[in-house]
């Protein structure tokens, strides 16, 4: 039996429902295999404001530190809107990152077959689009000092260090190894010389994965190409703040922010997260696409926990509900047809069943 400790944290707004999904589906992946998974829950971000005046807690961080792998829903809300900055419901995302030593950021962008009328671009654009980005999560404006403002200015300071560029870069090129092998690094090094020394230690690194095609792109081209042609992507590779805004981006191509999973790894630590937001708008009407938190717990199975078949299972169950034709508001254009976010759950853990019984079939 293995026994995993995985620490659930909900947080605002949509937050305890896509994470109630989540946690479903672990429960279903137990139930069927060799797995036990203990759940430890912890408040965190507006809840945790609410509840300990501060975002994340000492004790959950503990936790978190000392787990196998943590889920987060997602966290902020306009209730928290005026809290003074270090102690607004973001700050307990970015304390995680940092504190496990989340570095790099996956986030990948498909697109379902069934789904490819959902996106606001065309099919024909879209259709086999597989792009992942590689978002350095620790590093960059985000984090670096001096930031501050006053009543006639305010500042970020954006930096990167070498072994900060040197082990993003080594994540990709491996990646890109087990995909088509293209990887294109994005930066803006016709102004910045923070993207300057980006670009040369990528391409220094890049000296060690000979079979890998690697290429150049401005921020702003990037951004453009995704939408013009995003088949020409395989994996990109980029600073902290272009990556949260081009998964974004990439999203649309999914046809839906709540399709898109993530996993945020480090060398002793994960943590898996839906990349859309808390949508506080939704909260409690049980409509959230729980899609992009089922599909973060296919990665935490296949890269936390190496249970590759496991993960291409979920996958699957989710692929396979979609092409049924179901599927949350948010994807589904007859709003008369769409389901709840338990409804879809029950239909995904439905099909996983489904899936492994043919399998089990498969192998007598
Ligand atoms: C994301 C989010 C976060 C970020 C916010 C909530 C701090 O937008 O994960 O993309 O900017 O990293
Ligand atoms: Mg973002």
């Amino acid at each position: 039996m293995k026994h995993y400790k995985i620490v659930i944290l909900a947080g605002d707004g949509i937050g305890p429902e896509i994470t109630a999904s989540a946690t479903e589906i672990l429960k279903e992946v137990s139930k069927h295999s060799d797995i036990k998974f203990d759940f430890i829950e912890k408040v965190i971000g507006g809840r945790s404001i609410d509840l300990h005046g501060t975002p994340i807690t000492n004790d959950t961080l503990e936790v978190c530190l000392s787990s196998d792998s943590v889920f987060l829903g997602a966290v902020g809300g306009p209730k928290w809107d005026n809290v003074e900055h270090d102690n607004k419901p973001e700050q307990a995302l970015l304390k995680l990152r940092k504190s496990l030593g989340l570095y790099s950021n996956l986030r990948p962008a498909n697109v379902f077959k069934s789904l490819i009328n959902s996106s606001s671009l065309k099919p024909n654009i879209i259709e086999d689009t597989d792009i992942l980005i590689v978002r350095e999560l620790t590093g960059g404006i985000y984090f670096g000092s001096p930031r501050g403002k006053d009543k006639k200015r305010g500042w970020n300071t954006l930096e990167y260090s070498k072994n900060e560029v040197e082990r993003i870069a080594h994540v990709s090129f491996k990646l890109a190894q087990n995909r088509t092998k293209n990887l294109v690094s994005v930066h803006k090094s016709n102004v910045l010389e923070s993207s300057q020394f980006w670009q040369d230690i990528v391409h220094e690194v890049h000296t060690e994965y000979s079979d890998v095609k690697l290429t150049d792109m401005y921020v702003d081209n990037a951004a453009m190409q995704i939408i013009h042609n995003p088949k020409q992507f395989d994996v990109i590779v980029t600073q902290n703040l272009f990556g949260d805004i081009l998964s974004d981006i990439s999203a649309m191509i999914t046809g839906s922010l709540g399709m898109l999973p993530s996993a945020s790894i480090g060398d002793n630590h994960s943590m898996y997260e839906p990349v859309h937001g808390s949508a506080p708008d939704l909260a409690g009407k049980n409509t959230a696409n729980p899609v992009a938190a089922i599909l973060s717990i296919a990665m935490m199975m296949e890269i936390t926990f190496n249970e590759k078949t496991i993960s291409s299972n979920l996958y699957q169950a989710v692929s396979d509900a979609l092409e049924d034709g179901h599927g949350t508001a948010d994807i589904i254009n007859d709003e008369s047809l769409s389901l709840s976010t338990t409804e879809f759950t029950n239909i995904v853990k439905e099909k996983y069943l489904k899936i492994l019984t043919k399998q089990l079939e498969g192998s007598k």
